[in-house]
């Protein structure tokens, strides 16, 4: 049985958590490999609407596997808010949620070091989610982070948040101006958090490799997006996390020997919550179109999100980055009413034509896109769930984009709807997974 990643290949909130729902009935697991509640996955069923943050996107199945893994930075009081909002839905974890004993914590001096940062910053802020992912990150590289298994040990835990106490309270109150915390104000909630928590950490590494020997099917489930990478990412306006298809070992603790594909998604348009740099972006009335359209509106934080065309200087990029073997296009329908549709083929800076990804803030300041142009289908592709009925024009937009990528797609998402989809006969996708054929129940 296949072990797939799920990815996004451009700046996160591409529909992973869509695509991810859609396969996780065909898969035995799904976990999320890196990240933290600073994602925000979005999934529709009928007229219900779940956004997951820490947990992944296969939770609403019933009797699914979805763990949280070691490389996934977990805010206590935000995980069981999310689990306590599912349960009153009706949804079961218990038996169903593990979450890994190395995975490190999120703790209030992360946040408010995160906020703390981001305000001192000024103009030069990423404009993070404010969830005190970077800092928790910053702590597990510096080897002071604490762990889910130190939450479980009281005089360890109590040792270790003095410890860091120490030093982020002067850090707090010297660097920043910022209110400082107490051990015991820390420890009294986080012994709570312990209490509640405790049943399902455990040694997820270890499952995984052992469902997996069993012949079990596992999904990794990627938050934000390749170009939010650490190391591949527009750096420094990027997530503290290795996002790419990469992370999904070293985050869950299943050796890269195990993992038999990647999958990339990518929206039919783009977007980018935050600051950096985003060459295909647009301004005015065509952007807030694609945001009203799209509703694209942060699942996380409510901000709007930028809005731009289809970049595939970043496709092609994102191909290689995660090593892609095919591309899930999502929100086509979205686009329909474009008279005209513009591609992001290349950038020109200072005369030169470039067509890779700039590396240095002084190129993406100044590089122009080169467009290419094509007629919109302006004739409603929402809810289609067979390639037949697709439009011509939206057929050759698709064609295209998938020449410039160098990537040919296996699923085209019509709606938010699980089933408002088209899957393409022949794909890696199908391969991987057979019983996805004839899955989708005709309108
Ligand atoms: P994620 O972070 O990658 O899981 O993506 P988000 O959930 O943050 O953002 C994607 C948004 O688009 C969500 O509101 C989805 O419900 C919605 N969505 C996903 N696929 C489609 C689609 O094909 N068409 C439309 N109109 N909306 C979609
Ligand atoms: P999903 O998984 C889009 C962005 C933030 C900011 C930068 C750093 O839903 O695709 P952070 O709080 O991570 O330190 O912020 O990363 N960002 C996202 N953008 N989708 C996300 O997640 C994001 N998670 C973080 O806006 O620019
Ligand atoms: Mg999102």
């Amino acid at each position: 049985m296949p072990n797939i990643v799920v990815v996004g290949s451009q700046w996160g909130d591409e529909g992973k958590g869509k695509v991810t729902d859609l396969l996780a009935p065909h898969v035995d697991a799904v976990v999320r490999y890196q990240g933290g509640n600073n994602a925000g996955h979005t999934v529709v069923v009928g007229r219900e609407k779940f956004v997951l943050h820490s947990i992944p996107s296969g939770i609403l199945h019933p009797g699914l596997r979805c763990v949280i893994g070691c490389g996934v930075v977990v805010d206590p009081a935000a995980l069981i808010e999310e689990m306590e909002a599912l349960v009153r839905r009706g949804i079961v974890l218990d038996g169903n949620l593990y979450v890994s004993r190395n995975a490190h914590l999120i703790m209030p001096y992360h946040r408010a070091l995160d906020l703390a940062s981001e305000a001192k910053l000024g103009d030069r802020r990423i404009g993070t989610t404010g969830k005190g992912v970077g800092p928790a990150y910053v702590d597990k590289a510096a080897r002071v982070g604490i762990r889910m298994a130190d939450l479980l040990d009281e005089p360890v835990f109590r040792e270790k948040l003095a410890a860091n106490l120490r030093q982020k309270n002067r850090l707090l109150s010297e660097i920043y101006d910022a209110q400082t915390f107490t051990v015991e104000e820390i420890l009294g909630p986080y012994l709570r958090y312990a209490g509640w928590l405790a049943p399902y950490i455990t040694d997820t590494e270890l499952l995984l490799n052992r469902w997996i020997n069993a012949g079990r099917s596992v999904l990794f489930e990627g938050a934000q997006g390749t170009m939010l990478d650490i190391d591949h990412g527009t750096y420094p306006y990027i997530t503290s996390s290795s996002t790419t298809a990469g992370g999904a070992a070293t985050g869950t603790g299943v050796p890269p020997t195990k993992i038999h594909g990647v999958l990339g998604v990518s929206k039919a348009y783009a977007t980018r919550v935050g600051g950096g740099p985003f060459p295909t972006e647009l301004q005015g009335k065509m952007a807030e179109l694609l945001r009203a359209r799209g509703n694209e509106y942060g699942a996380t934080t409510g901000r709007p999100r930028r809005c731009g065309w289809f970049d595939t200087v970043v496709g092609r990029y994102a191909v290689r980055v995660n090593g892609l073997d095919t591309i899930a296009l999502t929100k086509l329908d979205v686009l329909d009413k474009c008279e005209t549709v513009k591609i992001g083929v290349g950038y020109r800076y200072r005369g030169e034509l470039l067509t890779e990804f700039p590396q240095e803030e002084r190129v993406w300041n100044e590089a122009e896109p080169v467009w290419e142009e094509m007629s919109g289908w302006q004739t409603s592709t929402a809810g289609l769930r067979d390639y037949a009925d697709l439009p011509t024009k939206a057929r050759q937009y698709l064609d295209r984009l998938a020449e410039l990528v160098g990537m040919e797609f296996c699923l085209v998402s019509t709606g938010a709807v699980r089933d408002d989809t088209i899957l393409l006969a022949d794909s890696p996708l199908t391969r991987w997974f057979p019983s996805l054929r004839g899955s989708i129940p005709p309108r």
